[in-house]
């Protein structure tokens, strides 16, 4: 495995996540301020090709999965032919989106086709009125219907992420398990983290130990199951239903010693954790016509630093970031 890629841990990134566009056709919460943020201006952004050469450099030194992601991925017009070609790329294993979901359904049919594997969507409630309060705008029944469309092409498992929040959708967490009886889906609850502009505060936050302990008064025979060390989640079930639930705990009990996941946002940098700020700019390394061998001590001296964990409910809310819409989430711009 490639010595760029591995940190001074021993982690190895052979996951990456790379952003396609700042821009998302949703405004979540969580994930973005109000008013919007800053965009990029588009001659900064990298281009397809740029995108492409990066994602071979990367698969070349071992990556064996990539994660697309945004603002919201399947607005970028050449989203089907950006999956086409990176499902040429030998070594590449498994190519992913995480998605809002509103667009999914229409495109679902020609996203397989050009030989998308894995989908996760973002739904935070089943109530439509609290859909349009959280994402700021209308569109639940096309994320439902995208959902269903995921299951019936025979995507497995699609995972549903519900990010969850005191006071806005804590009380509907049995009924996202009561939707894992009849439809295979695993859906992830998600500690509310904090990013900037997104006003997180620790009493909004419900832990992961709270969560359990609400379903288990129902469930009381909710099952752990077995997941990949390098899973962001920890996996139960219901006996006997279809679907699966999880939680991602990087507040309460953060994953980062098992982190294979590197990041590429929209505007070119390489960011080696979800938190912090620790960011390097490969697009200007491209641009300058560097050869390979360069890029490479570059994406080598950034893993380099990469710190043995960020997560955890000290370290981040007091850390400096972007907003996540300008990180790797799937909400609206313009
Ligand atoms: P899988 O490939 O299915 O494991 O996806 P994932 O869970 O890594 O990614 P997804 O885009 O569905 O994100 C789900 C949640 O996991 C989001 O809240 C992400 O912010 C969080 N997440 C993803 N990657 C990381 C990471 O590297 N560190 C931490 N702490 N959280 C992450
Ligand atoms: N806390 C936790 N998860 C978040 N996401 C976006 N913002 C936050 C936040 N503040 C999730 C979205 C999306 C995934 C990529 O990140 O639900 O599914
Ligand atoms: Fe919501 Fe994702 Fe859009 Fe952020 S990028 S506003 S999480 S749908």
């Amino acid at each position: 495995f490639s010595a760029f890629l591995t940190d001074n841990f021993g982690r190895r990134h052979n996951y990456l996540r790379i952003s396609l566009t700042e821009k998302c056709n949703l405004r979540c919460q969580y994930c973005m301020p109000e008013e919007g943020v800053k965009l990029t201006p588009r001659g900064q952004l990298l281009s397809t090709s740029e995108i492409l050469t990066l994602a071979r450099l990367f698969v070349q030194e071992g990556v064996e999965k990539i994660r697309l992601t945004g603002g919201e991925p399947l607005i970028r017009p050449d989203i089907l032919d950006i999956i086409a070609e990176l499902r040429k790329l030998e070594g590449l294993k498994c190519i992913a989106v995480t998605t809002n979901g509103m667009n999914l359904a229409r495109l679902l049919p020609k996203l397989k086709d050009s030989g998308l594997d894995l989908i996760n969507i973002s739904l935070d409630t089943l109530v439509p009125a609290k859909f349009e309060f959280i994402v700021r705008r209308k569109g639940f029944h096309k994320v439902m219907e995208g959902i269903d469309k995921a299951i019936e092409m025979g995507y497995n498992p699609v995972k549903v992420n519900c990010v969850v929040m005191r006071g806005l959708n804590e009380d509907e967490l049995l009924d996202f398990v009561a939707l894992t009886e009849k439809k295979p889906l695993d859906v992830r609850f998600i500690e509310y983290m904090p990013f900037d502009g997104n006003k997180w505060n620790f009493k909004k936050m419900v832990s992961y130990q709270e969560m359990l302990d609400h379903i288990r008064q129902q469930w009381p025979n909710l099952e752990r199951l077995e997941t990949g060390h390098t899973e962001t989640a920890k996996t139960f079930k219901v006996p006997g239903f279809k679907g699966q639930v999880g939680f991602i705990t990087s507040m309460s009990d953060h994953f980062c010693g098992s982190c294979n996941r590197l990041r590429i946002t929209a505007d070119g940098n390489l960011k080696v954790c979800l938190f912090g700020n620790t960011e390097v700019s490969l697009r200007d390394v491209l641009r300058s016509g560097a050869p390979e061998e360069e890029l490479l001590q570059i994406v080598g001296a950034a893993v380099g630093r990469k710190k043995k964990q960020h997560a955890g409910m000290f370290n981040i809310s007091q850390m400096k970031n972007r907003p996540m819409i300008l990180i790797d989430t799937t909400s609206e711009m313009r």
